[in-house]
């Protein structure tokens, strides 16, 4: 039998975050497959990489089918993954009664039905591994309930509730799930927004994290048994209040 290279699987792995836990992850990795649309983007992070890891460049739309098929396949071609980053998403601002609603749907596709998939395609090989983990790229916006972002901030309550559900039931397994919860992250992810209405210089500068930031405090807190992890004192802050806040209107 081969011998077995740790590998990650990490989508959404041509910007922000996702390049940045690729990145990180080389210290951990012999093997990243690296997923997302833009194949210029991942194969300049491929080349950046290369000579502390091996990269798979996988091009794949995640909200589709098609696009899903080709990841499920890469695990199984390159797997089994020791690291599974769901951390592939986007953003959308304004009102839910006026957006097209074939976005919302794209959004919900992405952020858990790829998710889940790609959870339920990796879980029985880290079982055979003896275990593994699983990041799923929640928001701080699952705490608070947000005006303009009802279906983003839905979806990421869902995966709060999900990584949860799944870590009781991975108990022992030495199989580990995070649910990490950022707050305001400096990448492309408001770029769309700003059309909307969104301006970056309206966010305190105290509140926006760097992606480096965000990442270093999600690998370090693997293994801490928490599965909702809120990188950042104010972003905890601000979901412990919203948290008080509805159990004080229940
Ligand atoms: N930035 C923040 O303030 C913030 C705060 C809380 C949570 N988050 C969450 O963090 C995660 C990463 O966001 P980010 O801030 O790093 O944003 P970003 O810089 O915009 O990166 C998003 C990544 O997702 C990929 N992606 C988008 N749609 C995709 C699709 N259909 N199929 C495959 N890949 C897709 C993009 O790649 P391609 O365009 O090449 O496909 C890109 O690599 C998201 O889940 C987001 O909800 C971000």
């Amino acid at each position: 039998m081969s011998e077995h290279k740790v590998t990650a699987l990490v989508t959404g792995a041509s910007a922000g975050l996702g390049a940045e836990f690729c990145r990180q992850l080389t210290t951990r990795c012999d093997v990243i497959i690296a997923v997302a649309r833009r194949r210029e983007k991942l194969e300049a992070l491929a080349s950046e990489l290369s000579d502390s890891v091996e990269v798979h460049c996988l091009e794949a739309d995640l909200g589709t089918v098609e696009g899903l098929a080709a990841a499920l396949e890469a695990i199984r071609q390159q797997g089994p993954v020791d690291y599974l980053v769901n951390n592939a998403g986007f953003g959308t601002l304004g009102a839910f009664d006026q957006a097209p609603i074939g976005g919302q749907r794209e959004m919900v596709n992405l952020h858990i039905d790829a998710c889940i998939t790609l959870c339920r395609a990796a879980i029985p090989f880290m079982h055979e591994l003896g275990g593994g983990s699983i990041i799923n790229v929640s928001s701080l916006g699952a705490f608070v309930s947000g005006k303009g972002m009802a279906v983003y901030g839905a979806t990421k309550s869902f995966l709060n509730y999900y990584s949860q559900a799944l870590q009781a039931e991975l108990t022992g397994s030495g199989i580990e799930i995070q649910a990490l919860c950022p707050g305001f992250v400096r990448t492309e992810f408001h770029d769309a927004m700003i059309e909307h209405g969104f301006d970056r210089a309206q966010i305190p500068d105290q509140l926006w994290m760097t992606a480096d930031a965000v990442v270093t405090a999600s690998l370090a807190a693997l293994g801490n048994g928490q599965v909702l992890f809120v990188p950042g004192e104010d972003n905890l802050d601000i979901a412990r209040t919203s948290l008080q806040r509805q159990l004080e209107d229940l």
